[in-house]
C-alpha cells in the first residue's frame, strides 16, 4: 500500500545502496564483524523503490529478506563489497552508503580451521580500503550519502568525514543512545549537508529517516 501511495518523485533515479556489516574471515569458520542489522540501508532501498527509483542493494550478511522490486547483490567481506559497488558505480546517479564496513581485515586468511592452543594469540590486521572515499574521488556529478557512527564529538567528526569523502550528505548516528541505532527499528540521526545545513531529526522509524534522506538526495540530484 505504501508503495502505491508514495509520490513517484524519484522516477529516473538510479540508486545504489549498501547495507549491513561485512565479515572479515580469519579461517573458514571465524570472522571479525559488527552488530549492524542492515535495517537502515534496506529501509532506504525500499523507500526509494516506493518513490519510483531504480535500486540496486549491495548487502552484507543480514537476516532481512530481499525487498521486492530491488536487485540485491550479496557480499561478505569489505573487498567483495568494494568490487560489487565499483562495478555498478558507472550506472548509478546516487549512492547511499549505509553499510558498516569493517575498517580492518586479518592480514592472512587460513585455508583450514586451526585447532585452538592454550596460549595467547595475536592477530595481525591490515586496513580495508575506504570505499566511500574512493567513490568521492571520482564523483562526476553523482549524489553521495554516507553514515557516521559516533560516540563522542559526533558533529565535528561527521562534518570532517563529509569533507574528506567529498559527500553531499552525511547521517550522524549516535551509537550510545538507547533504543536507536544498531539492530533497532528506530533511529535518531542528525543530517548534515554539504552546504552546511544541520537537521536534527527526532527519533523515528528507520523508514521515515530513509524518506528524509531521500528528500535531500532529490534536492542534490540533477536529472
Ligand atoms: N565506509 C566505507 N569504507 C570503509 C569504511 C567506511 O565506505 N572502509 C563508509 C561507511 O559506509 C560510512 C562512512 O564511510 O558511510 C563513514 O564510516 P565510519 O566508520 O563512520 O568512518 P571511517 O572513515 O571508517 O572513520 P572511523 O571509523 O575511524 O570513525
Ligand atoms: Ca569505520
Amino acid at each position: 500500500l505504501e508503495a502505491f501511495l508514495a509520490p513517484k518523485d524519484l522516477l529516473g533515479l538510479r540508486l545504489l545502496v549498501s547495507a549491513g556489516p561485512t565479515r572479515e574471515y580469519l579461517d573458514p569458520v571465524r570472522f571479525i564483524s559488527n552488530p549492524s542489522s542492515g535495517r537502515m540501508g534496506y529501509a532506504v532501498a525500499e523507500a526509494a523503490r516506493d518513490r519510483g527509483a531504480e535500486v540496486v542493494l549491495v548487502s552484507g550478511p543480514t537476516c532481512l529478506k530481499a525487498p521486492w522490486g530491488v536487485e540485491v547483490v550479496r557480499v561478505e567481506s569489505a573487498l567483495e563489497m568494494r568490487q560489487a559497488i565499483l562495478e555498478r558505480y558507472p550506472w548509478a546517479k546516487a549512492v547511499v552508503m549505509a553499510a558498516a564496513v569493517a575498517d580492518y581485515r586479518p592480514a592472512e586468511v587460513l585455508k583450514d580451521k586451526e585447532p585452538k592452543v592454550e596460549a595467547e594469540k595475536t592477530i595481525r590486521l591490515v586496513p580495508n580500503p575506504d570505499i566511500l572515499k574512493e567513490l568521492g574521488e571520482r564523483k562526476e556529478g553523482r549524489v553521495l550519502v554516507g553514515f557516521a557512527m559516533e560516540t563522542a564529538s559526533g558533529l565535528e567528526r561527521a562534518q570532517e568525514k563529509l569533507r574528506r569523502k567529498n559527500l553531499d550528505l552525511i547521517a550522524l548516528n549516535w551509537v550510545n543512545r538507547e533504543g536507536v541505532g544498531f539492530g533497532s527499528p528506530e533511529n535518531e540521526v542528525v543530517l548534515i549537508s554539504r552546504d552546511g545545513r544541520v537537521l536534527e531529526l527526532p527519533r523515528m522509524e528507520k523508514r521515515q529517516v530513509a524518506h528524509r534522506i531521500l528528500d535531500l538526495v532529490k534536492e542534490f540530484w540533477k536529472p
